[in-house]
């Protein structure tokens, strides 16, 4: 079994390689840790520890997949769905954007994820649907906005980690896509897979033993569901590369750890899938991993919840304040 050294959540960002040597140097992680104990970069990781913020401009330029504002551009902004409302303030473009989990990246060193996708190229992207159904399919970034009608959902996201934020995603029903591929009667889970590719994610070379692909699954009544979200876009734009771009999943009503980014598989299956987190971490919250404010994580209660970029905290809704559209699937 593969279990972190450190806990997923504990910062320790010197053990992350820096964007820098990277990018310019090739991945030399023994060197680079090297050097850090002789000082050499102690600029690097004064920056990286996070002395000011960025602005809005240098986070979205570092995370925009070059080319895709131009291609898409007639698909955005999407229609909003009336049906979904926050009940709280939007979270702001720059807040979602600079604080995020993408483990494939940074691992669990830094949230700043937007300052290690400079490799990752989301285009060309191919999304395969394929295992017990009819008529497996693969989908190009045209084919899943130019096939599907896109609508602009207001969601509540909460992470495991107790933060939480509000974004307007654009995308439509996983259920869409899934219709058309025509389940089997014996299909009962689907399974969800991230790319892996070790020389655009620097995560997957400092930890290569870890389970990747990352992966996800629900039970094909959660991925059935209508709040179920293919999300290809964010807050009226294409995704950005650390949101998840091309194409990730939005399960609003569970940990955001179920919410996978930059999919390049689903498959239908009989069986319940492993997924990365239930592999790696087996002893916190089980596969379905609805938000819930009675079961604390082993170390830190989930009762409440704070905003990103505002800090503003909110008591934890069952489901996320989604109980009216998912509740009965636990019945
Ligand atoms: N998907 C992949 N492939 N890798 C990840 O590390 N992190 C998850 C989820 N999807 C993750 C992932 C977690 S823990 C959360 S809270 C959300 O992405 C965060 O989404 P955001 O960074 O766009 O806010």
């Amino acid at each position: 079994m593969h279990v972190f050294t450190r806990r997923p959540w504990d910062p320790d960002r010197q053990r992350l390689t820096p964007p820098e040597v990277f990018a310019n140097r090739g991945h030399h992680r023994r060197a680079f840790l090297a050097e850090l104990a002789s000082g050499a970069l102690g600029v690097t990781c004064g920056a990286i520890a996070g002395c000011g913020r960025p602005d809005e401009q240098t986070v979205r330029k570092a995370g925009a997949v070059p080319g895709i504002d131009q291609t898409l551009a007639r698909f955005y902004p999407a229609p909003r769905n009336p049906a979904f409302r926050y009940e709280r303030p939007e979270t702001r473009r720059r807040d979602a954007a600079e604080f995020c989990n993408f483990y494939e990246f940074t691992g669990p060193y830094t949230k700043a994820v937007w300052r290690y996708v400079d490799r990752f190229q989301p285009l060309p992207w191919q999304l395969r649907i394929d295992g017990l159904c009819s008529r497996p399919t693969t989908l190009d970034v045209d084919a899943l906005h130019a096939r599907f009608r896109l609508e602009e959902r207001a969601y509540r996201h909460r992470c495991v980690e107790t933060w939480a934020m509000c974004v307007p995603w654009t995308g439509f029903p996983l259920a869409e896509l899934l219709r058309r591929v025509e389940p089997l009667p014996r299909a009962r889970y689907v399974r969800f897979v991230t790319a892996s590719r070790p020389e655009q994610m620097p995560y997957l070379r400092d930890e290569p033993t870890l389970p990747w692909p990352y992966t996800e699954g629900l039970t094909l009544a959660e991925a059935t569901n209508p709040l179920t979200f293919l999300a290809l876009g964010v807050y009226g734009e294409p995704l950005l590369k650390q949101h998840g771009a091309p194409v990730r999943l939005v399960v609003p009503w569970k940990y955001g750890f179920k919410s996978i980014k930059s999919l390049v598989r689903i498959e239908l299956t009989d069986s319940r899938p492993a997924t990365f987190w239930n592999t790696v971490a087996p002893h916190e919250y089980d596969f379905t991993a609805n938000v819930d404010p009675e079961v604390p994580h082993p170390r830190w209660p989930q009762t409440t919840e704070w905003m990103l970029g505002t800090r503003e905290r909110y008591p934890t809704q069952p489901f996320n304040g989604y109980g009216r559209w998912v509740a009965d699937l636990y019945h």
